[in-house]
């Protein structure tokens, strides 16, 4: 499914909606561009599982467990240029089955990926508004 929208606050309650259908184990990759709003998407979920500290993207981790109703863990693939050498538990160490998983930038990751239940999309659509498409395994 594929929506335009029009501010920051709509693109959270899009990911809102999604996460109301997530289970522990779950994980959701989020694409796109610089910008894009993929944190914000994902701010949107935290908020609708309980989180209510802040949410932004990790920036000296790859990762950052929240708190809410359940453990979400939020990682953030962008610095990691290549998983080669990297300790391969790296990921599961994040993406246990009791969490719901966020992971911004994961093509480097992908293969490593547990349980992938949904991609999001995001693109620029001129000005504030944001190509969300969300598509479910
Ligand atoms: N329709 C919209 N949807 C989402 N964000 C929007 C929208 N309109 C404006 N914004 C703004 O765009 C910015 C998106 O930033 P955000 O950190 O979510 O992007 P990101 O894709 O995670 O970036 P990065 O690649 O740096 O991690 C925020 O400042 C947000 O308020
Ligand atoms: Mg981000």
């Amino acid at each position: 499914v594929t929506t335009e929208t029009e501010h920051a606050e709509h693109t959270e309650a899009l990911g809102a909606k999604l996460a109301g259908g997530l289970r522990p184990g779950d994980v959701v990759v989020v694409s796109g561009d610089l910008g894009s709003g993929k944190t914000t998407f994902v701010r949107g979920a935290c908020r609708a599982l309980g989180v209510e500290g802040p949410v932004t993207s990790p920036t000296f981790t790859i990762g950052h467990v929240l708190s809410g109703r359940v453990e979400v863990a939020h990682l953030d693939l962008y610095r990691l240029a290549t998983l080669e050498g990297e300790d391969p538990g790296l990921l599961d160490d994040y993406l246990t089955a009791e969490r719901i998983g966020f992971v911004e930038w994961p093509a480097v990751g992908e293969r490593a990926l547990p349980r992938v239940v949904a991609r999001v999309t995001l693109e620029h659509a001129g000005g504030d508004r944001r190509r969300v498409s969300v598509e479910t395994e």
